[in-house]
This record gives C-alpha cells, sequence and structure tokens, in this order.
C-alpha cells in the first residue's frame, strides 16, 4: 500500500481533531461544517493519488487489476466531486469573511486563501485534462494536488 493512504488517513484525523475541538462543537458554526465537508470532497478526489501510486507499486497482477477496475468506477464521479469540492470552500471561505471580515494578518485566512486558489487552478487543470489530455496536463494536475494537500496540512495546523 502507498504511503499516501497513510498521509491521507492522517490529515483525515487532524481535520476530526480540529473540528470536535472547535469552540462551537457539537452544533458547529456554518463556516466550519462547509469548510469541513468541502475538505472532505477533496480528500476524497485526492485518495485517487494513493490508488495509482498503489497500483504502480504492487507486484501481484490480479491485485493490480482489481484496483484498477475500482479505480475505473470513480472516474465518472471523479470531476463532480472536485467541483462538490471548490463550491463548498468557495462557501467557506464566504461565510468566514461574512463572520470575521478579512485580515491578511491572520495566517489561516491567507493560507486558506492560496490553498482556494490552488484548488481553482486544480479544477481548471483538471477540466483541460479531460478535453485535451497530455502528460504535461497530467503532471500539473497532480503536482497542484500535492501543492493543495501541503496548503491543508498547514491551513488546518494553524
Ligand atoms: C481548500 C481550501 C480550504 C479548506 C480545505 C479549508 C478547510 C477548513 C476546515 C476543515 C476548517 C475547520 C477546522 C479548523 O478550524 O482548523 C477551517 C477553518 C477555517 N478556515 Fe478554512 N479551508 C479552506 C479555505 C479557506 C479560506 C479561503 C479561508 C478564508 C478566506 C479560510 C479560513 C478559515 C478560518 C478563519 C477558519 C477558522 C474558523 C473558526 O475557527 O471559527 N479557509 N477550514
Ligand atoms: C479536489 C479537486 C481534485 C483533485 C484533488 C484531483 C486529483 C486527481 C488525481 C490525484 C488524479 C490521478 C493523477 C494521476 O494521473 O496520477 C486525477 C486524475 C484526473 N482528474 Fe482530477 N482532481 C480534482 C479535480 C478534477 C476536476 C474538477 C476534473 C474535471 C474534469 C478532473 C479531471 C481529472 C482527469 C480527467 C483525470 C484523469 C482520469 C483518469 O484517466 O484516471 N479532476 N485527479
Amino acid at each position: 500500500m502507498s504511503n499516501w493512504f497513510y498521509l491521507n488517513f492522517i490529515l483525515l484525523l487532524l481535520a476530526i481533531w480540529k473540528i470536535i475541538t472547535h469552540f462551537s462543537f457539537p452544533e458547529l458554526s456554518l463556516h466550519v461544517l462547509l469548510g469541513f465537508i468541502g475538505f472532505l470532497f477533496f480528500l476524497f478526489n485526492w485518495t485517487r493519488n494513493a490508488m495509482f501510486s498503489t497500483i504502480r507499486s504492487v507486484p501481484d497482477r490480479n491485485i493490480k487489476i482489481r484496483l484498477v477496475n475500482v479505480s475505473k468506477k470513480v472516474i465518472p464521479f471523479h470531476r463532480w466531486t472536485g467541483m462538490a469540492a471548490l463550491t463548498f470552500i468557495l462557501l467557506h471561505g464566504g461565510t468566514v469573511i461574512y463572520h470575521y471580515g478579512f485580515s491578511f494578518k491572520n495566517g489561516k485566512m491567507l493560507v486558506g486563501l492560496l490553498a482556494m486558489i490552488t484548488l481553482v487552478f486544480l479544477v481548471i487543470s483538471g477540466w483541460m485534462r479531460l478535453i485535451k489530455p497530455s502528460v504535461k496536463l497530467r503532471r500539473i494536475h497532480l503536482r497542484l494536488g500535492m501543492l493543495l494537500f501541503s496548503l491543508v496540512v498547514w491551513h488546518l495546523l494553524l
């Protein structure tokens, strides 16, 4: 199994931890709930990377074929879960700014904004990849995903 599975699982635990220790728990403010739902959609799509890395590294052909078949089932949803992540994160950012107002001095807001911009480019590169696939676009889509993963870790730790 790819190390990415473990990393993704640790990130999920971190997000759950931040949610249950939030001062508004268990009612939860709307902006926190929207951020968490957007995060879950992102993580679902990002797990594709862990899946692909596993397929590449598994030596057993039968397991490889099984994993490829599971992976194929997700392809029709991938673009829509990506769009759902973008929608929820735009609403999250919007409600955060509505509640607190925007400040460049707030690290969490600044990193959140960088993550949102990265997500916009990730989604654009995804649609470009779907319309006209190329090796270059594949690399860009994957690198933007990795960048977003790091920014989300940072955003949650702040
Ligand atoms: C991909 C983008 C983003 C993801 C996945 C995300 C996810 C989350 C999650 C899960 C939380 C709740 C847990 C915690 O407090 O750490 C949160 C909180 C927060 N986010 Fe985001 N976020 C993103 C973008 C943004 C943007 C664009 C902004 C601001 C403009 C922002 C500002 C905040 C703030 C201020 C909080 C703390 C709210 C509070 O404690 O009441 N985030 N985010
Ligand atoms: C949260 C947003 C997204 C994330 C984290 C994400 C992540 C990924 C990952 C990790 C892969 C596999 C990378 C590889 O080739 O090794 C992938 C493949 C792909 N993504 Fe996305 N993606 C997102 C949104 C989108 C969107 C909105 C589209 C729009 C069409 C899209 C289109 C594609 C396409 C066409 C592939 C190749 C499918 C295949 O042949 O398996 N992605 N994405």
